[in-house]
């Protein structure tokens, strides 16, 4: 819950999060797990303008699989001359790298709270990235004096674009990075449902997961922008409250999939105060911003948030000219506003892929279940699965008395969900499955994946490329702590809560229950086991 609003001085119903006071900069942070710890603090400056977009030509960002020989030149180059400015520039390499860490690891508070700042994990996460990258890109394009540069992006949700983009991993490069997962170099295909270890899928099997992956975050279950863009977050709330749907996935898991797992934190790309360190991780947030854009256009209720806290709230970045400059939500909602747009490539998820049901398949063998959609014998005999597998199951009931406030999830968690109301795909309102308070380590990767009633299948051997799979959790790691607190043993701020939505109107309607009391839901934990994460509620929300 933020302050209410007539506690902040000034803006009586209206608190949108205010910048961060550089020169309240705390120093050194625990990235946690043993590793050095980091000093990201900004240079300080006592001019600070509103920021007006120059009279820019019109920039295409191009996927970076697709880049000309000529535009590989350009860009090596400029990193070149950004990789040998003194380190004390705002332009310099690792300061720029350094405004990520210092946005994501707590560097700062909140203008005038005691509230830790933070730009992910809420709706904060698409504008800010956005004008980020815009800042980035204007630094590079005026160390060439060229101002039709545009970034390129990482066009991991297409075959075009499956791996790491040539130009980024060739050893010569500027664009190159010694701290990634060896194992993911060409021609390695993305995994978009990394769960921190191996697949051994087909490239064939590894794009059929992708496509269901993207299909589900930006698809089925974002049809409201607040499971796209994430929960509200206002002045003096507590950071991180909720990512959106592509903010855990893929966005996490293509951090965590690029960054060196013999790393304390996967470093570079899987932890974010290094993650920009990693060229790659322009053209990473080049296609998040990509997918910004293509969401609003794919119809129902998808456009931009209108709440004036979202609008009103301002970030500050150094420019190309090396002054702190203001700016505005509002003012980058629309790319072509911020001069560029983005290449028209294939879009292969948005067609519909995900109908085949497992269970369905232990009737009619691998591939050959129809989707529960479908007549006679077999579905009786599914539907009678569904309700043997409900009767041996309970709603979720959180243990209070437990440390972590919640009930751990160690193992995959199954329970049974009550729907208050029935509503059809059809209707306006959309169904939400909500996780609450997923308790975290901050410097911990986690991931798990939550499918609506999966029954007869091995969750360990499940793909998320069936009707069932609802969408997934992703931390991606990041800390909290400021070296003082490691050294005194004190670890409260390394625990991050946060609520998981999801819309699943779809998933039930694949299902064909959408006329059911209730449903099983199954939430199976991944990766590495035993990593503490809790859960308070399951409960179903509606919007
Ligand atoms: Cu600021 Cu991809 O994270």
């Amino acid at each position: 819950m933020g302050l209410p609003s007539l506690l902040v001085p000034g803006t009586a119903l209206a608190s949108p999060v205010q910048p961060p006071d550089f020169k309240k900069c705390t120093t050194p942070l625990d990235p946690g797990n043993g590793a050095p710890s980091v000093d990201c603090c900004l240079p300080v400056s006592t001019i600070i303008t509103d920021y007006k977009i120059p009279n820019l030509p019109m920039r295409t960002r191009v996927s970076a699989h697709q880049v000309t020989p000529d535009y590989i030149a350009k860009y090596t180059e400029a990193y070149r001359r950004l990789r040998s400015l003194p380190s004390s520039d705002p332009r310099a390499y690792m300061m720029q790298a350094n405004v990520h860490c210092a946005f994501c690891d707590n560097a700062y508070d909140e203008n005038g709270t005691a509230v830790d700042y933070q730009v992910h994990n809420s709706w904060f996460f698409f504008p800010w990235h956005r004008w980020y990258l815009y800042f980035h890109e204007r630094i590079l394009a005026s160390l060439i004096g060229d101002d039709t540069f545009a970034l390129p992006f990482w066009n991991w949700d297409a075959p075009g674009g499956y791996t790491i983009p040539p130009m980024f991993d060739n050893p010569n490069s500027t664009l190159y990075d010694t701290k990634r997962n060896p194992l993911h170099r060409n021609p390695k295909v993305v995994d978009l449902d990394y769960s921190f270890s191996e697949s051994n899928r087909t490239p064939q099997q590894q794009l059929q997961v992708n496509n269901s992956v993207m299909y589900r975050q930006m698809v089925t279950a974002a049809k409201t922008p607040s499971l796209f863009f994430g929960q509200s977050y206002r002045q003096g709330d507590s950071p991180g409250p909720g990512a959106g749907t592509v903010e855990n996935t893929p966005h996490g898991t293509v951090h965590v999939w690029t960054g060196n797992p013999s790393n304390p934190n996967d470093e570079d790309m899987g932890t974010l105060y290094s993650a920009a360190r990693d060229p790659i991780f322009f053209a990473h947030h080049g296609n998040v911003d990509r997918l910004w854009s293509i969401w609003k256009t794919l119809g129902g209720r998808r456009t931009d948030l209108t709440d004036s806290d979202y609008l009103q709230a301002t970030f500050e970045f150094y420019d190309e000219n090396k002054n702190l400059v203001r700016v505005k939500i509002a003012d980058a909602l629309q790319t072509e506003n911020l001069r560029y747009n983005y290449q028209n490539v294939d879009i292969p998820w948005v067609r519909r892929t995900t109908t085949r049901s497992a269970v369905a398949t232990t009737f009619s063998g691998p591939g050959g279940g129809p989707s529960p959609a479908m007549a006679g014998p077999l579905k009786e005999k599914i539907k009678e699965k569904y309700r043997d597998f409900k009767k041996g199951l309970k709603e979720f009931k959180a243990d209070l008395k437990d440390k972590m406030a919640g009930r751990k999830l160690e193992k995959t968690l199954k329970a049974l969900v009550k729907r208050p109301r029935k509503v059809k795909a059809a209707d306006f309102d959309e169904e939400i499955l909500v996780i609450e308070g997923v308790q975290v380590a901050c410097d911990e990767k986690v991931k798990f994946d939550v499918y609506i009633n999966l029954v007869d299948v091995d969750e360990d051997k499940v793909g998320n490329d069936v009707a069932e799979y609802a969408g997934s959790f992703v931390n991606v790691p990041h800390t909290a702590m400021k070296m003082a607190e490691t050294k005194k043993g004190l670890t409260d701020s390394r625990i991050r809560k946060s609520n998981f939505r999801l819309g699943i109107g779809d998933v039930l309607a694949d299902l064909d229950i959408e006329d059911d009391d209730d449903f099983a839901v199954t939430i199976v934990p991944r990766g590495k086991p035993n990593i503490p994460v809790s859960i308070d509620d399951i409960r179903l929300e509606y919007e």
